[in-house]
């Protein structure tokens, strides 16, 4: 390990099948307006919605809502979230639902007290708020994003055709405290568990395929990558696994809560180029990953070998006998294909509504990061996206 850094993560979680009996206590930390926060209607059909609000009764709290939050939510959306915390006079935001919820109830956090255009400020310049920032608590539905954990945020412009996340430097835009409920996650349909699934995967490998020093950090990623798999597959067979969907929910939350990246550089080009996708698509998430996922880690290969082939053998048991370092590398991401085939993931942005009249777009809305091993041009961008299609 040759980085240097800080850690530090303030979030208390609670994680279990009983985790939601911590909320009243934690709720007693805060002021007595809670803005509750959720999505399109699936915690009112599971049960959960009901049972938080008799916890926030029981608890005294005097609660508004915002309702509705849209996967890849939209700056309009933030705009109405603010109106509504600043009637209500808000102190604490309780976020209920999966990465989207969570991450617009971020954005909320630091918009609330900010008199100007928090799209320009937070996503275009990438400022800190200099403003009061409130309270986040998350009640987590759904495995993938790491945002229970974590200061990430991610708003959507459609009109501008942009998707854009913004890791806040400051540790209290990280929640509070999360409440991991794997039953929770029970509930989830296929294909955004699936989804989910692929979005953890990937959230390792952006911080995995960089650098070539010898660090226990990329021992943490092998290990949870493996656990990934393993559970996955448990999972694809039988939804309702509780063992497998809790160790998918645990290895989210480490996949994304900054350890990872401890003493590292980070690549994030799958993330930059599922995004693009995404906000010219409004397609699921993962999904948008999955996608462009091969097309781009075989471009890299060649000048990351060493790291894929070690990938292969780590993380996927190809047997290095009598092959080339290229081989055993390349291998690793034909096992990668069939597990991703296996979970029934999309392995094309065609699939997700994309058209070749999109990408230029899509190329136009994807940022070129530096931290893997090719730093691309805007041409390979467009030729990894005509392969993605
Ligand atoms: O809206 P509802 O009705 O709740 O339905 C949601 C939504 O349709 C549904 N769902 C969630 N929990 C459920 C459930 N349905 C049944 N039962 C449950 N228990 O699932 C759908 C997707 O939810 P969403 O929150 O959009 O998914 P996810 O957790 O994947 O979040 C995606 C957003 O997070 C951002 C993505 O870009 C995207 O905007 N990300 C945030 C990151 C971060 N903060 O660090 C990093 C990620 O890379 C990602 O970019
Ligand atoms: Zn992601």
């Amino acid at each position: 390990m040759l980085g240097n850094f800080s850690y530090c993560n303030p979030t208390k979680l609670y994680f279990g099948d009983d985790s939601l009996k911590f909320l009243k206590d934690e709720l007693k930390k805060y002021g007595d307006n809670v803005l509750l926060v959720y999505g399109g209607g699936s915690i009112k059909k599971n049960g959960i919605y009901d049972e938080v609000v008799a916890i926030l009764g029981e608890a005294g709290k005097n609660f508004a809502e915002v309702a509705g939050v849209m996967p890849n939510p939209t700056i309009h959306k933030l705009n109405e979230g603010v109106a509504i915390a600043r009637k209500h006079g808000a102190d604490f935001i309780l976020a209920v639902g999966g990465g989207s919820v969570c991450d617009y109830c971020k954005a909320l956090s630091v918009s609330v007290n900010y008199d100007g255009d928090p799209w320009q400020k937070y996503y275009i310049d990438f400022e800190e708020p200099d403003c009061e920032t409130l309270p986040v608590g998350c009640i987590l539905t759904m495995a993938g994003t790491g945002s229970e954990m974590n200061a990430g945020s991610v708003i959507t412009y459609p009109e501008k055709k942009l998707k854009i996340g913004h890791v806040f430097a400051d540790e209290k835009i990280m929640p509070r405290f999360s409440i991991l409920n794997p039953k929770y996650t029970l509930s989830l349909p296929h294909y955004q568990m699936v989804a989910g699934i692929y979005d953890i995967f990937n959230h390792i490998c952006e911080q995995y395929f960089s650098d070539e020093d010898d660090s226990t950090t990329d021992y943490l990623a092998e290990g949870l990558m493996r656990s990934v798999i393993h559970s996955s597959r448990i999972a694809n067979e039988n939804e309702q696994d509780y063992e497998a969907r809790s160790n998918i929910m645990w290895s989210a939350t480490w996949a994304l809560n900054t350890l990872l990246k401890k003493g590292k550089t980070t690549d994030w080009m799958v993330h930059m180029l599922g995004q693009a996708a995404g906000a010219v698509t409004d397609a699921t998430h993962g999904m948008t990953l999955a996608a462009v996922s091969l097309p781009y880690y075989r471009y890299i290969l060649p000048y990351g070998t060493a790291k894929f082939k070690r990938f292969a053998e780590n993380v996927w048991n190809v047997n290095p006998a009598g092959k080339t370092d290229r081989q055993v590398a390349e291998e690793g991401l034909q096992a990668m294909e069939s597990w991703m085939k296996e979970l029934g993931l999309a392995m094309r942005l065609s699939e997700l509504g994309a058209t070749e009249d999109m990408l230029p777009d899509i190329a136009n809305a994807t940022l070129i990061l530096d931290g893997g091993y090719k730093v691309l041009t805007k041409d390979e961008v467009m030729q990894i996206l005509k392969e993605s299609l």
